[in-house]
C-alpha cells in the first residue's frame, strides 16, 4: 500500500478524487490537507469533512493555508463553477467530526520525515501548503517518495485565463517554488485532464445504487457539469481534473510523461501563472518535472467509475 497525503481545495471535482482515493486499496490515506483555492481554506476543510462523513471514513483533515505563499490573493471563489458552498450547493448541515488542532505544513512535514521515502503527496489545489513545508523543510526534496499534482497547462491554453490553469493561476509563487526545488514531480494538467470526461448519463446511473452518497456525489456532479456546459458547450461532461491525479499514483500506466523543465510566469498581469515547458533530453536534470501528456481516457474513466461509488 501506497501511503498518501492528499491535499485538496474541496470543491467538486476534490470531492470525486476523495471517494476515489478512499476507496482505493492501493492507498493508505494518512491524512487530508487543506487550501485556499476554489472556496475559502475554512470552506474546504469543513466540505472535506462533510465529504468523509458521507464516505464513513474517519481519516483525518488537517487545515492549511488560507492565502498564497508570497502575494495577496488572486483569484476569486469559484462559485460559478463549484457552487456557493464549493459543493455544488448540497450543503445541509454543519459536519458532526471536527479537524485536526494542527496545520496542513506541520502534518507534512513530519509525517514525511517519520516514514522517508514512503509517503506521496497528491495536491489537487493550489500548492502553498507545499512550498510553505519546503520552505520550513527543505529536506523534503530527498525525503518524499514522489509528488504528483493537479496543475498546470503546458502544452495547451489555460482555464482560469488564456494562459493560466486554475491551481497555478491561485498561487504562481508557491508552484514555482515547489518546481524549482528539485522533488520528483509528476504533473498531471490540463494537458490530460481535459481529455477525462465524466458524461451526465454515467452520473444519473448512480442514483440507481440508492444511496446517500451516490445522491450526494450525482447532486454536485450535475452541478458540475451544468457549469460545463455553460463554459464548454461543445464538450459533454465535466473533465476529472482531481480523481486523475489520484489514479496517476494507484496505476502510473494511466498517464505517458516528458521529462521538461518548468518556469511560471510571475510578473506579467495578463498571463500570471503561464507556465513555459522546455523539454529534456533525459529526466536526470535536477529541476526535472514528468509532465503528463497521454492519458488512456477510456481505462481511466472505467477505473474511477467502479470505485467513485462502491
Ligand atoms: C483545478 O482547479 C480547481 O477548480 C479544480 O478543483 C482542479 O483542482 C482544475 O484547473
Ligand atoms: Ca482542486
Amino acid at each position: 500500500m501506497k501511503k498518501i497525503i492528499l491535499d485538496v481545495d474541496t470543491g467538486i471535482d476534490d470531492s470525486l478524487a476523495i471517494a476515489y482515493a478512499v476507496h482505493s486499496p492501493e492507498l493508505q490515506l494518512l491524512g487530508i490537507t487543506t487550501c485556499f483555492g476554489n472556496v475559502s481554506v475554512e470552506e474546504a476543510t469543513r466540505n472535506t469533512l462533510v465529504v468523509l462523513e458521507h464516505l464513513d471514513s474517519t481519516v483525518p483533515v488537517i487545515p492549511g493555508a488560507g492565502k498564497p505563499f508570497a502575494r495577496n490573493p488572486i483569484k476569486k471563489k469559484a462559485v460559478h463553477i463549484h457552487g456557493e458552498d464549493g459543493i455544488g450547493n448540497t450543503l445541509t448541515s454543519e459536519p458532526n467530526t471536527p479537524a485536526q488542532r494542527d496545520h496542513a505544513v506541520n502534518f507534512m512535514i513530519q509525517q514525511v520525515n517519520k516514514q522517508p521515502g514512503e509517503v506521496t503527496l497528491i495536491m489537487v489545489g493550489p500548492l502553498t501548503n507545499l512550498a510553505l513545508a519546503l520552505k520550513e523543510e527543505p529536506e523534503l526534496v530527498s525525503r518524499v517518495e514522489r509528488v504528483v499534482i493537479m496543475g498546470g497547462a503546458v502544452t495547451v491554453r489555460g482555464n482560469v485565463t488564456p494562459h493560466a490553469e486554475a491551481n497555478v493561476y491561485a498561487d504562481p509563487d508557491a508552484a514555482e517554488a515547489v518546481f524549482r526545488s528539485g522533488i520528483p514531480i509528476t504533473l498531471v494538467g490540463l494537458d490530460v485532464t481535459m481529455k477525462t470526461l465524466l458524461p451526465l448519463e454515467e452520473v444519473v446511473k448512480w442514483r440507481e445504487k440508492g444511496t446517500k452518497l451516490a445522491d450526494f456525489l450525482a447532486d454536485m456532479t450535475e452541478f458540475y457539469i451544468g457549469a460545463y456546459k455553460s463554459i464548454y458547450p461543445s464538450i459533454k461532461g465535466c473533465a476529472l481534473h482531481d480523481p486523475l491525479a489520484v489514479a496517476a499514483v494507484t496505476d502510473p500506466s494511466f498517464v505517458k510523461t516528458v521529462p521538461m523543465r518548468l518556469s511560471v510566469e510571475l510578473q506579467a498581469t495578463e498571463s500570471l501563472g503561464h507556465i513555459e515547458g522546455i523539454q529534456l533530453d533525459g529526466s536526470d536534470e535536477e529541476q526535472s518535472v514528468d509532465v503528463c501528456i497521454e492519458v488512456d481516457a477510456e481505462r481511466f474513466l472505467e477505473h474511477f467509475l467502479s470505485r467513485v461509488i462502491l
